[in-house]
């Protein structure tokens, strides 16, 4: 049976899939490509950090992740190279501007207060490096048919709201670097992320898990659509 950072792992590694070509356009944008220092905050079990480390091969100086949770990051450490800290984003422990990337994904809806967490990755960053929420979804602009698949999103989107998630906060994070002082921020929408068959049954599996329903049946004569509206943005300090 698989653990459950196992299955915290696929699931972040099929979100990280979703997101790869907006990545390949963010490093483009870099401005140095040696001694890279990178940090991600809330990097759960390193997705993301095992693509950079791919990519970016022997240019990378430091590269780190935290997490509040422990067990991700021993999860992760175990997969990467490079330094695994635990503690909370709303206090980052680095000094100021020492990394040359800091980025987020999937991550802004769980904490607490998003623009203190924000203000500590700009904190964090050199000048002239980047700062990047790379995803954050917007779930009042969810598109699902039919009916009864519509109603299990609905009961997914308010459970997520009632344990506390910035469900929205995909389509405000061109407000929230502009408010922390940014003014040539690139904001967008990602198109429509992979649906495929597979892509659906995972949506529903995690649907069930969070809303605690026991059932969904899948008929090969509808048509689904499931989308659930994703944003990023990113900065050169
Ligand atoms: C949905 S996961 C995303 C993981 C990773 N960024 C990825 O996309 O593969 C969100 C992560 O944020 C972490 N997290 C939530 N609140 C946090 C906080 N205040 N400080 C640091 N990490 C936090 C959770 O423990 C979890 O690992």
């Amino acid at each position: 049976m698989k653990s459950l950072q196992e299955d915290l792992h696929q699931r972040y590694s099929l979100q990280a899939k979703w997101t790869k070509p907006f990545r390949n356009y963010l490093f483009s944008k870099l401005p140095v490509t040696e001694n890279l220092n990178i940090l991600e905050v809330g990097c759960g079990t390193g997705a993301i950090l095992t693509e950079i480390q791919s990519v970016f091969q022997g240019s990378i100086k430091l590269i780190s992740g935290m997490d509040v949770y422990r067990d991700s990051l021993v999860f992760a450490s175990s997969k990467n190279k490079g330094s695994f800290i635990q503690g909370d984003a709303h206090l980052i422990p680095f000094v100021d501007s020492c990394f040359d990337l800091v980025y987020c994904h999937y991550f802004l809806l769980w904490v607490q207060n998003p623009i203190e967490v924000f203000l500590e990755m700009v904190r964090v960053t050199k000048k002239g490096g980047i700062c990047a929420v790379m995803a954050e979804p917007s779930y009042d602009e969810m598109e699902v048919e039919p009916a009864d698949l519509q109603n299990l999103a609905l009961k997914q989107k308010k459970v997520l709201s009632g344990k506390g998630a910035n469900i929205n906060i995909g389509n405000t994070l061109y407000k929230l670097f502009y408010e922390a002082g940014y003014s040539d921020i690139e904001f967008g929408r990602y198109k429509e992320l992979e649906s495929d068959q597979s892509y659906l049954i995972y949506e529903i599996k995690q649907m069930l898990l969070d809303t605690k329903e026991n059932y969904f049946e899948l008929h090969s004569n509808v048509n689904y659509t499931y989308n659930i509206p994703t944003y990023y943005a990113f900065a050169m300090k």
